[in-house]
């Protein structure tokens, strides 16, 4: 997993908890690289989950929530260090409907060992509901969820976000948009 998830990850923890338990996470997880991450390395996605359980512990906030509000946080970070990819649309589900398309395409042509997962999308029912299945081997759904809730904020919209789990490596999200 690409070291900017990870920076992402303890900036937040250090501006909401500062430094001090910025450390405790990184001793308690016992990580094999030691805590000490750069943007551009690539370090074992294991290592995320553990930090955030021992967030989790610390300060007694569900693993799920954390998860799913840094996921909200990441995606700012990224369309901030990305513009162009949020400038392709003004339309919060077409924008979610590129990233299997455009965006993910294009962080796999900058980072080729990048581990992405996988998305389908459909609108099945009506315009407005998108159903976006994401496939992945590293279960990060509570970030996506993140993620999609990041989006919607970016592009000031509001959704009813429903989640079904499909299969072992896929879970389906019915966004439905707000007028
Ligand atoms: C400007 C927009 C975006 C950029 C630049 C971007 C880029 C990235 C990068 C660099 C990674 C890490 C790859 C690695 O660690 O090897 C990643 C992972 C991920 N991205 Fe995106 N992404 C964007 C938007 C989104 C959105 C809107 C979603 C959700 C619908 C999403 C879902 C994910 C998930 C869930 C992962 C974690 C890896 C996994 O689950 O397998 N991304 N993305």
């Amino acid at each position: 997993m690409k070291g900017v998830i990870f920076t992402e990850f303890l900036s937040m923890v250090e501006s909401a908890h500062g430094l001090d338990m910025v450390d405790t996470i990184i001793e308690k997880s016992d990580l094999p690289s030691g805590g000490a991450y750069t943007a551009v390395g690539t370090y074992p996605h294991t290592e995320i989950v553990s930090l955030v359980c021992n967030l989790s512990e610390e300060i007694s906030v569900p693993v799920p929530d954390l998860l799913k509000a840094y996921g909200q946080h990441l995606f700012h970070r990224l369309a901030a260090s990305y513009p162009s990819f949020v400038a392709q649309t003004d339309d919060p589900l077409e924008f979610l409907e590129l990233v299997e398309t455009y965006i993910h395409v294009e962080v796999r042509k900058l980072y080729p060992d990048a581990e992405l997962p996988s998305f389908e999308c459909s609108r099945p029912n009506a315009p407005n509901e998108l159903h976006m299945t994401y496939h992945s081997v590293r279960h990060m759904e509570d970030v996506c969820e993140g993620l999609i809730r990041g989006s919607l904020e970016h592009f000031h919209r509001t959704a009813n976000i429903k989640r079904q789990s499909i299969d072992d490596d896929s879970e389906l999200f019915i966004i439905t948009l707000n007028n």
